[in-house]
């Protein structure tokens, strides 16, 4: 692997406690209360005895008990820390736990960690590290006057581990650096995604996309509006047409395949820039948060940021269309009919359902590369949401053994999808009177609007398998799971990364 890169917290694996700083973590199951690792100090087995007996802490899951211990030789603070009545562990409940012990440090501005890792956690070392990295995440970078002092202010993990385990030493090691990578890639997919337009635009989006080619040997083209003309994106440019700033197109090549000609997956991600809905304005709907419409195109940047780096075996091409969705007297109106890459025509019949537009030219282009699987990621309905809520990406599509790769990708790594309906009913509805298609379901718009977002597509694509993750109701959050924080998520990248390793 790559060494190269430097991570904001050092993580060290020890045989034996050697700090006297921070706080010493000790991980407890219910039943191993009463018995004890011989391994622990004895004057920590008796507190945790006495604690016990007064029933001041269970080993409950996700129980914690942070005192002054204060002992010569021991780091001054210890923590508790209960995993339940289960030796078996999901992945679900390994990333909560990490997450509020993460957050509990952060909370009591603690820099140094040193946790007893019991052996039940070591095959889950990777999510448990992933899930406390993310309980990090700082939401206040653009603060300038009342900044904490370091980004991070868990600055120190040291596991210390039993030397005689079924995992060793070395399998940790690699689960540590790993850890690493995907949690500074998805730190970074976050800032794209919390950070508004004024700051993170197509130019800032191409710089990164550059840098990234630049750093790992990808071929990269980025096209602006001449070149988009000219190629006959009329979709990309129809949406960007408000807009001061040119669209663009980023176009990211990996190869890992051993096979060097072997098909690749093509990853397309919207970059939606701002939407504020064009002429078809968005109406007391939260347009303030519209800066993470382009949500899939940072998890496609992030993806590549690291796929290199962990040796992932396929070509992928990543595909990133960015637009501004504005109101000015140059924009696109409703009724305009547009023609696309494709050489469809397309009735707008709402501006606000830009970002399939966008997508379609994009999901065009990839053809030409004769991919094996086309995926497409997209904060592109509200409404998928509302039919999963904020913890499942809508999952559709045209081929339910892709689909199902992907939804299992997402179980194992806590980062799910839900499979939504693709009909020919809805897929019918996409048709208009005065073109060849129409960009929203004007009659029955109300219904289902995840799948006719997906229906428009699936014109698009063809017989390519497709999968369609809709991150509209997940990408940005008001209400955070254990081990993230609110604003950008992430939702997404572990279930796309974790396919490519496993498909
Ligand atoms: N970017 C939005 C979808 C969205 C809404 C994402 C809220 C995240 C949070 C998309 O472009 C959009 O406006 N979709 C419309 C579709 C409609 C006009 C068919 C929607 O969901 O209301
Ligand atoms: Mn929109
Ligand atoms: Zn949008």
């Amino acid at each position: 692997m790559n060494f190269a890169r430097i991570f904001c917290m050092k993580i060290s694996l020890q045989q034996r406690l050697k700090s006297k700083d921070g706080v010493l973590v000790v991980p407890l199951f219910e039943n191993q209360l009463k018995d004890l690792s011989q391994n622990l100090p004895a004057k920590i087995r008796e507190f945790i005895g006495k604690v016990h007996k007064n029933k001041a802490f269970k080993g409950a899951k996700n129980e914690m008990l942070l005192t002054y211990f204060g002992d010569k030789g021991l780091p001054p603070r210890l923590l508790l820390l209960g995993l339940g009545k289960s030796p078996a562990l999901s992945v679900k409940s390994i990333l909560n736990c990490a997450g509020m012990l993460g957050k509990k440090l952060k909370s009591g501005k603690i820099a140094e960690l040193n946790i007893l890792l019991p052996q039940e956690l070591y095959v889950g070392l990777e999510h448990f590290l992933i899930a406390l990295i993310q309980s990090q995440y700082d939401t206040g970078k653009l603060k300038k006057i009342n900044k904490s002092k370091h980004p991070h202010d868990l600055q120190k993990v040291n596991f210390i581990i039993d030397k005689i385990s079924r995992v060793s030493e070395k399998e940790l090691e690699a689960k540590i650096e790993k850890a690493q990578y995907i949690g500074s890639s998805l730190e970074f997919v976050k800032d794209l995604v919390n950070r508004p337009s004024n700051y993170v635009h197509g130019e800032s989006m191409a710089q990164n996309a550059y840098k990234i080619a630049k750093e790992n040997y990808y071929k990269i083209g980025v096209f602006g509006n001449k070149e988009l003309k000219k190629m006959g994106f009329g979709g990309l440019l129809a949406v960007n047409q408000g807009a001061h700033n040119e669209a663009k197109c980023i176009v990211l090549q990996y190869h890992g395949a051993p096979k060097k000609n072997e098909p690749p997956i093509a990853l397309i991600g919207k970059g939606i820039i701002f939407d504020t809905g064009g002429y078809n304005m968005k109406m007391n709907k939260k347009m303030d948060e519209m800066h993470q419409d382009m949500a899939g195109g940072a998890t496609v940047l992030g993806i590549f940021r690291i796929l290199k780096d962990l040796e992932i075996k396929k070509n992928v091409i990543g595909i990133i269309p960015i637009a501004e969705n504005l109101v000015s007297d140059k924009a696109y109106r409703p009724s305009d009919i547009i023609t696309m890459l494709s050489g469809h025509t397309v009735e707008i019949t709402n501006t606000d359902a830009e970002g399939r537009i966008v997508l379609a030219d994009a999901i065009t282009y990839a053809l030409e590369f004769k991919p094996q699987a086309l995926i497409t990621i997209a904060t592109l309905t509200g409404a998928a949401g509302i039919a999963v809520g904020n913890r499942y990406a809508g999952l559709l599509g045209n081929d339910p053994i892709l689909r199902n790769k992907i939804k299992n990708a997402g179980k194992e790594t806590d980062d799910r999808g839900w499979s939504l309906p693709l009909p020919k009913d809805y897929i019918e509805k996409m048709k208009s009177k005065v073109a060849d298609l129409r960009n929203y379901d004007v009659g029955s718009s109300h219904y289902a609007g995840a799948s006719k977002g997906a229906a428009f597509l699936s014109y698009f694509v063809g017989k390519t398998p497709w999968c369609h993750i809709d991150i509209g109701g997940t990408a940005f959050t008001e209400d955070p799971k254990p081990y993230q924080t609110h604003g950008a998520t992430g939702h997404g990248f572990l279930m796309l990364l974790k396919f490519l390793e496993q498909t």
